[in-house]
């Protein structure tokens, strides 16, 4: 008998892909097979993201597709994963019986056992069913799984299910204590809780030992890392001082960070350790205070600048990289162009821009979502604009720079290669060699696109670089990925 093959789609944050990553491997850890097309896997399963209305849409869309697919393929098992699982289940399985399981993020630590049972109780309903009386027929094993509080947290990852064999993400918390009054997090990964620093310890070493460089360390409020964990001493500085120390870890980046929990311990850590990645992701979501109050974030502008300023005099060369929600119920063209002043005085680097959509069960979903499609839409065209010139005019600083970056492959242009500096800004350059993968290599900046940066390979392959075919103006943008798009 042939393995059972598995399709498996991810949307959402960093955390997500990380959990897909654990699923893979404890799927492959199985004898399951990836499918490279989804219609040739037995087992399909989407792991799902609540942040915004248009995340839950594609889902929603995606499993309409599926139930038709499993009227002339009753054996298929389709699986909902992550936080619409846990934001949803009850309504996926009153309304949905072609998903075959419902798995919540906290419940991955034994995924394997229960795809297996759902495809076993799968195939057992439809050998005793009697043929479809209607063509809308369709059975689901009906099986729902989540609550189970096994973390996927400690499986021990198969290097093979890695994007990028030297960098790893290393989740140190679940879920989220903060009240922003906008978002479902707290709600769809429920309370923090933070991982023993030994045993992150333990995770980093066996992920060096596995080929790993760079290790981005993930937490929805990522430096408020710790506060959970009574009468240990446990912080983000202290945890990234430790990790530090591991020889053979070269980059260390941590994201998402909440501006109220960076402090002086934090940002002496930063400006001390020369490992860790120049680039802080803090996002500020608004540049208005009432925008601000309304939102729950509990720091004023005033406040959020005042940390960047102390975080400035220690660690003058991070950058910063934010988010921004445009259109939040009762934002007015004054609030924005708050928001607009806040993003050009502080200068980031690079923003995620978000225009705002009500997630029913949360504070502000009782609030009218007064801001037009219209004014969210333009709103949100300006501050990228805003931010693109940012990005634009920091990238052409570049120019004439020697940066380190981390290969991590080909970039989408043919013959060229892609990396990423310590500030997490790509790099492309010409050269065909597979065999920089992985490795920390000089290139000397040539040319800023709107959202990269072009370079030369500055190596003992140096000759063969400029011998490499020019490219076309057409081909020299193809790969310059946007870093400030709605994700
Ligand atoms: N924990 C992180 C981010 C979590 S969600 C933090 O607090 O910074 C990622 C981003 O999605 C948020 O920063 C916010 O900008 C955006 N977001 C969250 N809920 C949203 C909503 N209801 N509508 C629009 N954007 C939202
Ligand atoms: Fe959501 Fe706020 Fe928590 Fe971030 S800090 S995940 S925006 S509740
Ligand atoms: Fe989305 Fe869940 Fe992450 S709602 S942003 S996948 S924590």
């Amino acid at each position: 008998m042939t393995e059972p093959k598995y399709h498996l789609t991810s949307y959402g944050c960093q955390m997500n892909k990380l959990d897909s990553e654990l699923v893979e491997t404890k799927l492959q850890q199985r004898g399951y097979a990836v499918a490279i097309e989804e219609a040739d896997a037995d087992v399909v399963l989407i792991n799902t993201c609540s942040v915004r209305q248009h995340a839950e849409d594609r889902v929603w869309s995606k499993l309409g597709k599926l139930r038709i697919r499993k009227r002339t393929e009753p054996n298929l098992v389709v699986g909902v994963l992550g936080c619409m699982a846990q934001e949803h289940k009850r309504y996926m399985l009153s309304r949905m019986p072609h998903v075959d399981l419902v798995v919540g993020p906290s419940s991955f630590g034994d995924i394997d056992a229960t795809v297996e049972q759902a495809r076993t109780r799968n195939a057992a309903l439809v050998a005793e069913r009697e043929p479809a009386k209607t063509k809308h027929e369709v059975v689901g094993a009906g099986m729902v799984s989540v609550d189970q509080g096994i973390s996927g947290d400690s499986i021990k990852r198969n290097v093979k299910v890695r994007p990028h064999r030297s960098q790893a993400y290393m989740s140190i918390m679940r879920g989220c204590n903060m009240p922003c009054s906008y978002c479902i997090v707290p709600t769809t990964r429920g309370d923090e809780v933070s991982r023993p620093v030994a045993d992150l310890v333990d995770e980093a070493n066996r992920l060096v030992d596995d080929g790993v460089t760079e290790i981005t360390l993930l937490g929805q409020t990522v430096n408020a890392y710790g506060r959970d964990l009574k009468g240990q001493d446990a912080r983000l500085s202290g945890l990234l001082r430790e990790l530090h120390k591991i020889p053979a870890l070269r980059r260390l980046a941590f994201i998402t960070s909440h501006p109220n929990f960076l402090s002086p311990d934090l940002i002496d850590a930063l400006a001390e350790l020369p490992k860790i990645s120049r680039y802080l992701h803090l996002p500020a979501q608004s540049g208005s205070n009432s925008v601000l109050k309304a939102m729950r974030r509990g720091y004023t502008v005033e406040r959020y600048k005042k940390r960047i300023e102390q975080l400035w005099e220690k660690a003058p060369d991070m950058e910063l990289h934010s988010d921004f929600i445009v259109g939040y119920p009762g934002e007015t063209e004054e609030d924005f162009e708050a928001t607009v002043a806040l993003m050009k005085e502080l200068r980031f680097s690079q923003s995620y821009i978000f225009k705002y959509s009500a997630r029913p069960g949360t504070v502000s979903a009782e609030l009218v979502d007064d801001v037009s499609m219209a004014d969210k839409n333009r709103r949100n065209q300006v501050l990228l604009a805003v931010q693109e010139e940012l990005s634009a005019e920091q990238n052409q600083a570049m120019v004439g720079q020697t940066v380190e970056i981390l290969v991590e492959g080909e970039s989408k242009v043919a013959g060229r290669m892609t990396g990423r500096t310590s500030q997490h800004r790509l790099v492309h350059f010409e050269s065909s060699d597979q065999g920089l993968c992985g490795q920390y290599v000089p290139v000397k900046v040539t040319e800023a696109l709107a959202h990269s940066c072009l370079g030369d390979l500055l190596a003992h392959d140096a000759a063969e670089m400029s011998a490499a075919d020019q490219a076309s103006n057409d081909l020299a943008h193809a790969d310059d990925q946007a870093g400030t798009s709605d994700k």
